[in-house]
């Protein structure tokens, strides 16, 4: 049994996921390389995973599953500071960004029963992957970080056209 707290922190974390998913469609209207698209379009296939994962958590302690609107705003009104930054400047801030979600979860981690703690650890890596990630593409290593995001994916995006090898001809 978790308190009323605890299950409203397990909550503000599945709420995270729908914010990351809301950011990164978001993102997607702003960077449109091939690669760009790939590496954004990966991390949303990330959040989408972690939702998923923790709209079980929220619902086996009776917590409330609907997504939330205010949520999405919320990613929507972050985007638009960076709607005017270069993919470097984008992404570095978007480290910043993800280490004050981490620092959250660290803070959550401290007070919640056993039971809980694996996975907000698992949410503390997840952020890691997404600093690790965005590290990467802010320091122009685009291709490495799609490897890195899509490794830990269970469903993986494939390489887009631009990328893919061409079709054999006979
Ligand atoms: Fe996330």
């Amino acid at each position: 049994m978790i308190s009323e707290q605890q299950k409203r922190e397990v909550a503000e974390m599945y709420q995270g996921e729908v914010y990351g998913e809301a950011f990164y469609c978001a993102l997607l209207h702003l960077f449109h390389t091939p690669v760009q698209k790939h590496l954004i379009g990966s991390l949303l296939q990330l959040e989408t995973e972690t939702k998923a994962r923790l709209r079980q958590v929220v619902f086996e302690h009776g917590g409330d599953i609907v997504e939330s609107d205010a949520s999405r705003n919320d990613a929507r009104a972050f985007i638009r500071r960076v709607e005017h930054m270069s993919w470097t400047e984008a992404t570095t801030y978007m480290v910043a960004a993800s280490v004050e979600f981490q620092d959250r979860y660290r803070e959550i981690i401290e007070s919640v029963p056993k039971a809980l703690k694996p996975v907000i650890n698992s949410m503390i890596q997840h952020e890691d992957l997404i600093i690790a990630a965005m590290k990467l593409a802010s320091e122009g290593e685009d291709e490495k970080a799609i490897e890195l995001v899509s490794g830990q994916l269970m469903l993986p995006l494939p390489d887009p056209p631009a990328h893919a090898a061409p079709l054999p001809t006979r």
